[in-house]
């Protein structure tokens, strides 16, 4: 066993060093502490914890008459879901002119992928594989929603999720920490900018903080029960990244871990949250997780669930009332200190100095018609969704077909569909303003191409009374897209799954339009990874147009037709079926690998042990070659770092992008290591024949790990390096960090 070698303080300096400069705010920071302390100085108690509050509107972005009410006595600090300019104005000018201390309001709502303009769900959009695009999206929901009156984003999600049962899933990355923690800083970036206060820039809010995605079976607000070491290299990093690059809000979420539930643990709340990491922002609790201590057990009644949370690190409690209501009486029996209730109401104060609330409390009504919908947020939502799809198969070239094809036939239950491709959180997206794969498809085609549609089937229902008409339709056209997949209420929250096959009939009808002998390509749409082995095997092409969002449909439609050669790469595994689950890349070694003659090693008696498709994985129109993997040097320092080079070529005959995967396993420490960790990517273009050169630089923060003490450490000795164009293929070299310099 190699000699430990503890980095600690040297990783200390570097990552404070790397770290992302925070969002700097227009507010000079100490006046924003003056007048916070200033304002905290003349509060009452009520209006105290008035700012703890969070209540929901009425539906529809309506408030409800009672919120006025309460925000004209100080009672209410935020809302959610109350949206529209002029009617957050309303509510605005009530705290404004006719409270005490006028303090305003804020407005918060679920802007996931999009306010009006609606982009691929994040876990498509994490199929990118290029965060850039993310903080672009991200920017133009920022830009929306702050016209439309709001201040702030419940997003982004950043649940690290390697069960896809769990419905949640849609919303995050994906099941790997240094993809998420990329496109955490990204999401971060776009939505709030240099300056949450700007006119085009809204609050952050990272969530669900912690291990939400970990949920047991898969079933959503399970518990959780994880190992220290799990948490802070496989949850934590994407929350590390967002608090880096200057999150301002994150949100406790509803799982218990480890015994404590997550809006009550002090151990995430305050020591990592607040003394290693140093936020300085608030935490919401998610809808009434406070009140919901009660049923996990570690509180009797409503006033030991405020004291709960509050003393853990809670400052706001959205929809539970527990603070409001019990905050006096726990105040005055001691069981909670002034000084807690103080520290809470500043961190919210001061997130609302930051954002220039108390200047700029109102939104230009003007402004909001036209923020809306630009002709350049929609090209954007087609060509990030263009770029987050991706290949599955295509055999013989049967993809991309011709722009002059006969006779198109355009089947299944979301083909037609503009719902579906909306995802779940939909914002105030619109099926008016989006297009199906159907429109897309026509709107691309020759005016001499035949398009007919069959819809086949439901999604749900087990009618098949649809499929001759399907079927007879593929007969007589040239070739036949059959769009299955889960409608956008099967993904999400509280839509955990336990099968991971298609809904319904839908695999009888692939297998009836199959059946014609005629070419069939099927395009998926879903918000989470799909066991769908038997088109894996028999279906020339499949495209995974995940939920798409408002331009779903051209994005498709560019790619069927060749206007866009995917490029996209899967960023979770796709099991074969759910029985594998939990199944993902980075998994430990065991002491028995599997083997297939071996039957004492570690697979299933009735399935295979490898997945349908491994993270990472996606097809192109073209191909491409990695070679000459090249290391810098053979051995570095234990602070060393060390550069990775491959070459890079198109083989094929389109312009295409590749993604260049790196991952690198440490064989031998003093703690099993994952047989393989993603610690960079690029994704680049290459045209027909373009052979390029990529580079990545590995240092102490991509080779630490924490050990058995709880330190994080590198450890000297051999460390395999790996790149490629997914998780499973690729090209190998070694080096060794040395014990000493
Ligand atoms: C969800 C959160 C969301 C909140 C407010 C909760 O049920 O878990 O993600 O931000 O509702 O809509």
């Amino acid at each position: 066993m190699k000699t430990r070698l503890s980095l600690i303080l040297l990783l200390a300096v570097l990552s404070f060093l790397l770290v992302v400069a925070p969002a700097s705010h227009t507010q000079n920071p100490q006046n924003v502490e003056e007048r916070v302390n200033a304002l905290l100085a003349q509060m009452t108690l009520e209006e105290k914890l008035g700012q703890l509050q969070q209540l929901d509107g009425e539906g529809n972005g309506n408030f409800r008459p009672e919120h006025l009410d309460l925000i004209r006595k100080g009672l209410l600090g935020s809302t959610l879901n109350v949206r529209g300019a002029q009617r957050t104005n309303q509510v605005q000018r009530v705290a404004m002119n006719e409270s005490r201390l006028k303090i305003p309001v804020l407005f918060g709502f679920d802007v996931i992928h999009g306010y009006r303009t609606i982009f691929p769900i994040p876990l498509a959009e994490a199929g990118s594989w290029d965060p850039a695009l993310a903080e672009r999206s991200a920017a133009v929901a920022a830009q929306e929603a702050n016209n439309a009156g709001l201040r702030w984003t419940f997003a982004p999600m950043l649940d690290i999720a390697r069960d896809p049962r769990w419905g949640r899933i849609t919303e995050g990355a994906g099941e790997d920490p240094f993809l998420g923690a990329a496109f955490a800083r990204a999401r971060v970036r776009g939505f709030q900018g240099e300056d949450y206060g700007a006119a085009d820039k809204v609050l952050a809010c990272a969530k669900h903080w912690v291990a939400y995605g970990a949920a047991e079976g898969g079933r959503d607000y399970n518990t959780t029960d994880l190992s220290e070491n799990t948490l802070r290299e496989i949850y934590f990093p994407p929350f590390k990244a967002a608090v880096d690059a200057g999150v301002g809000t994150l949100m406790s979420s509803f799982n218990a871990i480890n015994g404590v539930p997550a809006s009550a643990n002090r151990f995430t709340l305050t020591k990592v949250l607040r003394e290693e990491w140093n936020f300085d922002g608030f935490v919401v609790s998610d809808y009434t997780s406070v009140r919901e201590l009660i049923n996990h057990g570690i509180a009797a009644d409503e006033e030991e669930a405020a004291v709960a949370a509050l003393n853990a690190g809670v400052d706001m409690e959205m929809v539970s009332r527990s603070y409001n209501t019990f905050g006096r009486q726990l105040l005055y029996s001691n069981r909670l200190s002034a000084a807690t209730i103080d520290e809470a109401v500043r961190r919210i104060l001061r997130i609302k100095f930051r954002l220039g609330l108390f200047d700029r409390p109102y939104t230009d009504e003007t402004r909001e018609p036209a923020s809306l919908l630009r002709p350049e947020s929609i090209r954007l939502a087609r060509e990030i969704a263009g770029r987050s799809m991706v290949l599955l198969k295509n055999d013989r070239e049967t993809l991309p077909l011709s722009k002059n094809a006969g006779s198109i036939a355009v089947i299944g239950p979301l083909a037609d569909d503009r719902r579906a491709p909306l995802g779940w959180w939909a914002g105030d997206g619109k099926e008016e303003n989006t297009i199906s794969p159907l429109a897309g498809i026509k709107a691309k085609v020759s005016a001499q191409t035949r398009i007919g549609y069959a819809k086949g089937c439901e999604v749900k229902d087990e009618s098949t009374a649809g499929f001759q008409e399907a079927v007879n339709l593929a007969k007589a056209s040239d070739v036949a897209i059959v769009f299955v997949g889960e409608i956008a209420d099967m993904v999400g929250e509280a839509a955990s799954r336990a099968s991971l096959d298609l809904p319904g009939r839908q695999m009888e009808l692939v297998q009836a339009i199959h059946a014609t002998g005629k070419p069939t390509i099927v395009v998926l749409v879903n918000g989470r990874p799909l066991s769908v082995g038997w088109i894996v095997n028999n279906v020339p092409a499949i495209l995974e147009s995940w939920m798409g969002g408002s331009q779903s449909g051209n994005a498709i439609a560019d790619i069927l037709f060749g206007d866009v050669n995917p490029g996209g790469k899967l960023p979770v595994t796709f099991p074969r079926t759910v029985g594998q689950v939990p199944i993902y890349y980075n998994h430990m070694n065991t002491g028995r690998p599997p083997e297939a003659e071996n039957r004492y090693t570690s697979k299933y008696y009735d399935a295979p042990w490898t997945p349908l498709f491994p993270f990472g994985y996606g097809l192109s129109y073209t191909t491409f070659k990695i070679s000459n993997l090249q290391l810098s040097a053979p051995r570095i320092g234990p602070n060393g770092m060390v550069t990775v080079t491959v070459d890079v070529e198109n083989t094929g005959k389109r312009a295409g992008d590749e993604v260049v995967q790196l991952y690198v396993r440490d064989p031998v420490a003093t703690m099993t290591r994952p047989v393989k960790e993603l610690k960079g990517f690029q994704r680049i273009a290459l045209q027909p024949g373009q052979k390029s050169r990529v580079g990545f630089v590995l240092g102490p923060e991509h080779l630490a790990f924490w050990n058995r003490e709880m330190r994080y450490v590198v450890e000297p000795g051999e460390f395999r390096v790996m790149v490629g164009t997914n998780s499973v293929d690729v090209i190998e070299a070694k080096f060794e960090v040395t014990a000493t310099r």
